[in-house]
């Protein structure tokens, strides 16, 4: 495919067919993606490839908390999980909440599930000591993440990049074996896409540019 289609149609896929995933065809995307820049070039990325059901139901059940919460908050018109505005919504509605299967099923009905990881002992996390949540961290590993996504669209494949399990994170560590010093980063279902979206909705470029300082005009087509 052309660079820029697979760039635009490379949607958050969640429901897919029965055809399988085979692992030379995972190893190419993977070979692709490896490409992907990370701090120092250090390459903190380590994948967990799950295609058990036992190890898929267990992913799906750890997605439940938080995906209670974050439907709770939607539903109360808040931005879910973000950690500037505290939440209004107590406890016991976001107990009561329910799931939708969008956000469980796909670890389950995908080919393959994989748990994209990344090695804190290689990672410069330069916001470490700011007054905010981390996000530079995250910068070593998510393009690594969406070189996979592009990598499969271009092969026929889809996924999402899923991070509500990543909210218990101790018992995916317990769940899989991974030692302290690596952090859970995504799950990401793999597969064959029902159907493949062509038009995604995203802000256009003056609506999220400005020149010069925070407030400045936007970035048109026209500018200079
Ligand atoms: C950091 C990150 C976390 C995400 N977490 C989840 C998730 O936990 N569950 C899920 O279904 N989708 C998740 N998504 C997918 C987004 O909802 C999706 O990329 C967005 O809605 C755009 O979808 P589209 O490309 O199909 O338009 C996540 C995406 C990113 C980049």
């Amino acid at each position: 495919m052309e660079l820029y289609d697979v760039m635009r149609t490379t949607f958050a896929a969640r429901e897919f067919t029965d055809d399988p995933l085979p692992d030379d065809t995972l190893f190419k995307i993977l070979d692709h993606a490896r490409f992907a820049p990370s701090g120092g070039n250090r390459q903190g990325w380590r994948v967990l490839v799950v295609r058990d059901r036992a190890t898929r139901e267990a992913l799906a059940a750890l997605t439940v908390p938080a995906a209670k919460r974050y439907m709770a908050q939607v539903q109360a018109g808040e931005n879910p999980w973000n950690t500037i505005d505290p939440t209004r919504v107590d406890a016991g509605t976001i107990e009561r909440t329910l799931v939708p299967v969008r956000m469980t099923e796909p670890v389950l009905r995908a080919a393959v599930v994989l748990l994209l990881c990344v090695d804190l002992k290689v990672v410069a996390s330069t916001d470490q000591d700011l007054d905010r949540v981390g996000v530079v961290s995250g910068a070593s590993i998510y393009p690594f993440a969406w070189s996979m996504l592009l990598a499969a669209r271009h092969e026929g494949f889809g996924g999402t990049i899923t991070t509500l399990a990543v909210a218990q994170e101790p018992k995916l560590r317990e769940l899989l074996g991974i030692p302290r010093h690596v952090a859970v980063c995504a799950i990401m279902p793999l597969g064959r896409p029902v159907k493949q979206l062509k038009k995604l909705k995203r802000k256009t470029v003056p609506e999220f540019t400005m020149l010069e300082r925070w407030g400045g005009q936007p970035l048109t087509a026209t500018t200079r």
